[in-house]
């Protein structure tokens, strides 16, 4: 089990789809902490520790009744701030002991379920996520893949393994044209800016766009991910992808895209751009499982890097230390892209 920095369990992660989360409790897992999450019959969400403190069950293979989650061994039941309430079989003059499960903070935000793992910490989400018009979301996915968070995170920031695992689909190794990235540091982690890129050259691309103004990748800590890409039309469209360590060789990734100012039902979406997208999950999927199969046979996670690896250090940083870079420098890096 990775020792994770103590302050990254005081913020929050989309652990699970809303639409997901009924009566049938699930269990997630994040920085390997284990979480059994129900809705009551009057829409509360439980997420409880996954064990009961009766016989150590999990409590995600039990069921909700009424406001309470019971354990599937002896019936103990708890509400949704973890505290017993019945225990099955004690005569009513008894008393029921207080025992209390630990409980997390939820809430629901952009189609996502979002936990809290530490008692105290951030009050919400970072404010990228808050801001999100759940409105103009047309679609949204979760999927596992087999990486590390950091090596997963930067994969989807990182633009120059487009022309090699999606080559044709996302760009052209030879249509480069030049281009300059400017690294802006945010409070809540960083902008990428990509300039110089009136179109791109994959099928995806030709497909699917018109006259791009501008094109930014995202990062809010701690776990999401934005391409963003503005139109002269107006219109823009956001793909956000929120990642959420499993644990240090297992990551979750909640996906949704946003499309403003332009129509795009749907059903459109998923009919034209899914193939495409899923295309590209799957190709990101694999040479991430390579990659994590490596680090493993050779137990080494430091790479060499050069003026174009920008997003990288701040990520890396970020998860060893739970924070921030203190002092992070805004640059400009030129690249082919
Ligand atoms: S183990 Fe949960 S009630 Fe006994
Ligand atoms: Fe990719």
């Amino acid at each position: 089990m990775t020792a994770w920095h103590p302050l990254l369990f005081t913020h929050w992660y989309a652990v699970a789809r809303a639409d997901e989360v009924r009566a049938k409790p699930l269990a997630v897992t994040l920085l390997d902490t284990h979480v059994a999450l129900a809705r009551t019959e009057g829409g509360t969400l439980i997420a409880l520790e996954d064990r009961c403190p009766h016989r150590h069950a999990p409590l995600s293979a039990g069921c909700v009744n009424g406001e309470r989650l019971a354990c599937p061994y002896h019936g103990w039941s708890f509400d949704a701030e973890g505290q017993l309430c019945e225990v099955p079989g004690l005569p009513a003059d008894a008393s029921v002991p207080p025992i209390r499960v630990r409980r997390f903070a939820t809430c629901e935000l952009d189609g996502f379920i979002w936990l809290r793992p530490a008692a105290s910490g951030a009050e919400q989400p970072h404010a990228m996520i808050c801001a999100t018009d759940p409105d103009t979301r047309r679609f949204l996915w979760r999927t596992r893949w087999s990486a590390n968070v950091v090596d997963a995170m930067e994969n989807f920031l990182d633009p120059l393994h487009t022309h090699f695992v999606h080559a044709g689909l996302v760009r052209r190794d030879g249509k480069r044209v030049q281009a300059r990235a400017s690294f802006i540091p945010t409070g809540e982690g960083f902008t990428v800016d990509y300039r110089g890129m009136p179109a791109q050259s994959g099928l995806l691309y030709r497909l699917f766009e018109s006259e791009r103004t501008a094109e930014r990748a995202h990062f809010a800590a701690p776990g999401s991910a934005r391409l963003e890409y503005t139109y002269a039309n107006g219109s823009r469209v956001l793909i956000d992808l929120h990642f959420t360590p499993r644990s240090a060789e297992e990551t979750d990734v909640f996906v949704t895209l946003h499309v403003e100012g332009r129509w795009a039902p749907a059903w459109a979406v998923r009919l034209l751009a899914w193939p495409f997208l899923k295309r590209v999950n799957d190709q990101d999927m694999a040479i991430l499982a390579l990659q994590a199969r490596n680090m493993r046979r050779f137990g080494d996670r430091n790479g060499a890097s050069t003026s174009l690896d920008i997003v990288r250090g701040t990520l890396e940083q970020f998860w060893s230390q739970g924070a921030l870079p203190a002092a992070p420098m805004a640059r400009d890096v030129s690249m082919l892209l």
